[in-house]
Formats: C-alpha cells, sequence, structure tokens
C-alpha cells in the first residue's frame, strides 16, 4: 500500500533507515517497521493548565487500543493546547500558533494519519486547521462537556452563569459572598464548558463537518462511551490510512455548508464563523461570511440550551445529541458530502431520535423559526460584522442611538461606571482597538457589560459595537467582528461619542448616520498597542487577516500537503 511512514523505515541497508527504527523500538515488535502497519499520531492536547482538556490522556489511551486492534501503531504526539481561562491576553491570540505548530509536527515526522483530540475552545479549530494544512487522514475526537453542577437548588451554566452572577452583584441583587459561594459548585466534572458556547459549537461543527464518527460530539467527558467512541476512532483512523480518505475529501464546501446550517440549529457560538472560514481557508474551499447569512437564513432554532436557551450539554445528549436534532433539519442538509466514515452524515440521521422535546424542539415549534447568524455591512463595517440575534434582545435588532466610545477595555474599566458617564438605556455602546491586530489577538470583549447606573435601573441590554469577539456563553445585541478593525483603518476609527448609530438586522446594515464624507474626513483614532518588537505577537500582528478571513494568518492559507523532500541525517 505504500504507507508514509515507510519512507523512513523501510530502507534495508540504509543507515537512515537503521536510525529511524532503532531509536523508535524500545519494545515496539519487528512487525512495526514492516511497511504495512499504519502508524497514527493522536495528536494530545490534554495539559493542566487546559483543565477543559486534562482528561484526554485517558481517552488518548481508548484510542491507542482502538489502533492497535486494528494493526496499527498508535504514537502519543502532545501539541500546543490553548485553555481558553488561563491564557493572557487571549487564547484566541495563538489559536494560528497551535495550528501552525501541529501542521509542522504532523507533516515533519513518520506518521501515516492521526487522531485530534481536542475540547475547550480553540483547541478542535486549531487542530482541524493543522490537519487540512497537512491533509494527512483524520478524525477527531471531541473531549466532551462537563456534567450540570448545582447551586442553592439551580444548574449553573458555565460562563453565561459567569457574566450573569457577576452582573447581579453589580446591580446590587446578589451579595458578593453568594457569588463566591458559587464557584465550587462551577465546574462539576472533567470536561469542557456545558453551555452552548465554543467548545461545544466545535464539537459540533466538526461532527457537521464529517470529522467525527457521528453521535460523538457532545458525549459528556465523564460518559464511559465516550471512551468507546474513542477506541472506535482509533480503528477508524487506520481504516482511513488503508482507504487513503482525506480530511479534503471529507471537509468540502458542502459540508461546510451543513456545519453553518448546523450552527444556526444548535444557536452556536460567533466564534464558529472566524474558526469556519480558517478552516476553509486552508482547505482551498471558497466559503465567505455571506455564505452565513444565506445558509443560515430560515434555518430554526431548535436546541433549548443557554445562551440562546434554557438547559445544558448533557441534557442535550440525554434528549437524542446532535443527530437527532439535525434529523428535523435533514431537508436543509446537503447529502452528498461523506464523513471519516465513509457514509454521508444524513445516513446517521434515520436512527436518531428525540427523547424529550423540551430540549430538542421539533421542527414545527422551534425557539425561533430564523436563527442563522446575521451579517451586517454599511458605512461602519464595509468588510461586514456578524450578530447572534438567538442570543439577542428582539426589540434591540432595530436601533437608533448615541454612540459612547470606548478606545479599549482599560478605557472602558476606567470610565464605565463613572456616576458622571454620559450614557442612557438608548446609546450604543462601541468598544474599539480590540481586533487580531489591534490588541492583539481579538479577545473575547465584545459583550462588554453595561453601565452601572443603568444596571441598577434594571436595564439588561444595550446594544453594543465593536471589532472584538465574545464568548460563545455571553448572550446581548452585540455587534461583533467588524471589518476592517479601528486599528486596521476600519471607521470605526473615525466614530466620536454622539454619533448616531443605526441598527437595522433586519436589513442587514450597521451604519453611522452622518453625512457623506464626513467619517472618511476625521482622522482616525488609532488605539490599540504598538507594534510588537519581537517574538510571535510581531509575526501575528505583521501577518493576521481581518475576522471576514477568519484571523489567520495571510501566509497559512492553503495546503501544503505532506511531503517532505528532504532527509534529516
Ligand atoms: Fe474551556 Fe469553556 S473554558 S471550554
Ligand atoms: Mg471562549
Amino acid at each position: 500500500m505504500g504507507l508514509r511512514s515507510a519512507r523512513w523505515y523501510s530502507g534495508e541497508d540504509d543507515r537512515n533507515s537503521y536510525i529511524h527504527r532503532a531509536w523508535m523500538r524500545r519494545g515496539l515488535p519487528e512487525s512495526a517497521f514492516g511497511g504495512d502497519r499504519p502508524h497514527i499520531a493522536i495528536a494530545n492536547t490534554a495539559s493542566d493548565l487546559t483543565p477543559c482538556n486534562a482528561h484526554l490522556d485517558e481517552v488518548a489511551e481508548s484510542v491507542a487500543h482502538g489502533v492497535w486492534a486494528a494493526g496499527g501503531v498508535p504514537l502519543d504526539l502532545p501539541v500546543v493546547s490553548l485553555g481558553e481561562t488561563n491564557l493572557r491576553p487571549t487564547a484566541m491570540l495563538w489559536r494560528n500558533l497551535a495550528a501552525m505548530a501541529t501542521e509542522e509536527m504532523l507533516r515533519a515526522n513518520p506518521i501515516d494519519g492521526v487522531v485530534l483530540l481536542g475540547g475547550c475552545d480553540k483547541t478542535i479549530p486549531s487542530l482541524l486547521m493543522a490537519a487540512s494544512s497537512v491533509d494527512l487522514p483524520a478524525l477527531v475526537v471531541p473531549g466532551g462537556p462537563m456534567l450540570t453542577g448545582h447551586f442553592r437548588g439551580v444548574p449553573l451554566a458555565c460562563g453565561t452563569d459567569v457574566w450573569r452572577l457577576s452582573e447581579e452583584v453589580r446591580a446590587g441583587t446578589l451579595s458578593r459572598e453568594a457569588f463566591l459561594r458559587s464557584e465550587t459548585s462551577m465546574v462539576r466534572s472533567r470536561g469542557h464548558c456545558n453551555t452552548m458556547g465554543t467548545a461545544s459549537t466545535m464539537a459540533c461543527m466538526a461532527e457537521a463537518l464529517g470529522m467525527t464518527i457521528p453521535g460523538t460530539a457532545g458525549t459528556p467527558a465523564p460518559d464511559s462511551r465516550l471512551l468507546e467512541r474513542s477506541h472506535a476512532a482509533g480503528e477508524l483512523a487506520v481504516e482511513l490510512v488503508r482507504r487513503e480518505r482525506r480530511p479534503s475529501q471529507v471537509m468540502t464546501r458542502g459540508a461546510f455548508l451543513n456545519a453553518i446550517v448546523t450552527l444556526a440549529a444548535i444557536g452556536g457560538s460567533t466564534n464558529a464563523v472566524i474558526h469556519l472560514l480558517a478552516i476553509a481557508g486552508r482547505l482551498g474551499v471558497p466559503l465567505d461570511l455571506d455564505d452565513f447569512d444565506r445558509a443560515g437564513a430560515g434555518v430554526p432554532l431548535l436546541a433549548d440550551l443557554q445562551p440562546a436557551g434554557r438547559h445544558l450539554m448533557d441534557d442535550l445528549y440525554r434528549a437524542g445529541g446532535l443527530l437527532a436534532l439535525l434529523r428535523e433539519v435533514e431537508d436543509l442538509l446537503d447529502p452528498a458530502p461523506v464523513t471519516v466514515t465513509g457514509r454521508p452524515l444524513t445516513a446517521y440521521l434515520a436512527e436518531a431520535e428525540i427523547w424529550d422535546d423540551g430540549v430538542i424542539r421539533r421542527r414545527a415549534e422551534p425557539l425561533l423559526p430564523d436563527a442563522g447568524i446575521a451579517v451586517l455591512r454599511g458605512n461602519l463595517a464595509p468588510r461586514g460584522a456578524v450578530i447572534k440575534p438567538a442570543a439577542a434582545s428582539p426589540e434591540l435588532l432595530r436601533h437608533r442611538g448615541r454612540a459612547v466610545v470606548f478606545d479599549g477595555v482599560e478605557d472602558l474599566r476606567a470610565r464605565l461606571d463613572a456616576p458622571g458617564l454620559d450614557v442612557d438605556e438608548t446609546s450604543v455602546l462601541v468598544l474599539r482597538g480590540c481586533g487580531p491586530k489591534g490588541y492583539p489577538g481579538m479577545p473575547e470583549v465584545g459583550n462588554l457589560p453595561l453601565p452601572a447606573k443603568l444596571l441598577a435601573k434594571g436595564v439588561r441590554d444595550m446594544v453594543r459595537v465593536s471589532d472584538a469577539r465574545m464568548s460563545g456563553t455571553a448572550y446581548g445585541t452585540v455587534v461583533l467582528h467588524v471589518a476592517p478593525e479601528a486599528a486596521a483603518g476600519g471607521p470605526l476609527a473615525r466614530v466620536r461619542t454622539g454619533d448616531p448609530i443605526v441598527l437595522d438586522v433586519a436589513a442587514r446594515r450597521i451604519d453611522v448616520d452622518l453625512p457623506d464624507g464626513e467619517l472618511a474626513a476625521r482622522d482616525p483614532v488609532m488605539t490599540g498597542h504598538a507594534r510588537p518588537a519581537r517574538g510571535w505577537e510581531r509575526l501575528y500582528v505583521d501577518h493576521v487577516t481581518q475576522a471576514d478571513r477568519g484571523a489567520d494568518l495571510d501566509f497559512l492559507a492553503g495546503s501544503g500537503g505532506d511531503a517532505v523532500g528532504r532527509d534529516s541525517h
């Protein structure tokens, strides 16, 4: 069959093959180097500093058993791991670094295929970007969500309840002491955030793209069925190599459009827009912002999950899981794209059933009839911006208000709660200098908190506009990913406090209502940091693309394939 790894190991009288074999032996049987056993890397993002992925070593063990069982050779490959809660200034600053490092290690090593183990927000995107660029046979095992914790008898939603409870403290309706006591209840078990945040969303995206064994996404991390699935994934990885089924054959344009339909139906994170654009960019699949609006249009919201709804990820799994949900929108899915199993995703839907239609709504009774992410344009965002209507207040989707402009998060923190801040509930809060180049790294600060004096009045949502992202666990009427960002000279840099801002989601517009030319005539306020002096940040700022192109590095677009031209000794 001509395995790629055999190019390292198979030369009989060759000094280099001797070196490759001798150093890898360490108890492996001779047959491991016979040239007919696929060598499968297990790209593992387990790390104590990525607490959501800390359990992946156990998952990796089950994958390895599956690889052995199918006649392959499993090889542990620890890769850069990004923990959403710990990394400063934002984990997003290193998504492309993790993707690049993983891509290079997959290509440089004697492997034939790879099983990708991720969980926390940036880990599955970076792994899929890497696998796309190398295009070796690959599949994903998502690490799974945690079980739901409770506080005072009420389920706690990861992330979402941190935002909600901390705003209650600021509003004076919850004591600080009670807030702090909820802390040990927030994370009940191994696994990633239990809301339909970015981690849960990207696990569902991996499945909708065809890159998991269908039915795996959303399996709770502590559930023994996850280990069973992991074993099966190891076996399948060996078969993928034998059949030469590569990511580029699975993640076709049709698969991306299926992912966009899925994103709307689950009420998934706006971050998926950026990640899917970046993955498509690696594969050379044509995909742009307008595809999200078009393919997501008219897709009903069926998952009653926080932050858009009420329940949490283990409820979704109990209720039938992603496949049961997708069965309701089967007519909107392209049946052509095949998954890693060789069968189309839609072939798995007939057996899926909804067991609790309070969690997974029937098509006839959706939470929202039209849940697709809306792509806005206008003189404030010539290259686009996004809003998630499912997480917004319906009455604010059409709104006109005075801008209150903040130059970066430090300015926001310094002035937001000042009693003298000239702001009311009709104002539009504008935050700039927080895009890919400006922060740098495009942090999740777009759901900026509301001024304390308005919270005290009972205001719980306002229109907000920024070049930042927001956490997938957050909610509100927030216009995100404004492109070009202020630090790239976008119109956001020319807006001033007091300007009238007009949001019209139905018309897909975000504008500042000023006479033509007035905005352009102003000097831009170039907030954000100076060009970094060295290192990754320097490379990142010099090469990162805008949000409408996935915020990848410009020179990482396209696939490099798996070929390595030269030997090492
Ligand atoms: Fe890791 Fe939310 S912090 S998934
Ligand atoms: Mg996040």
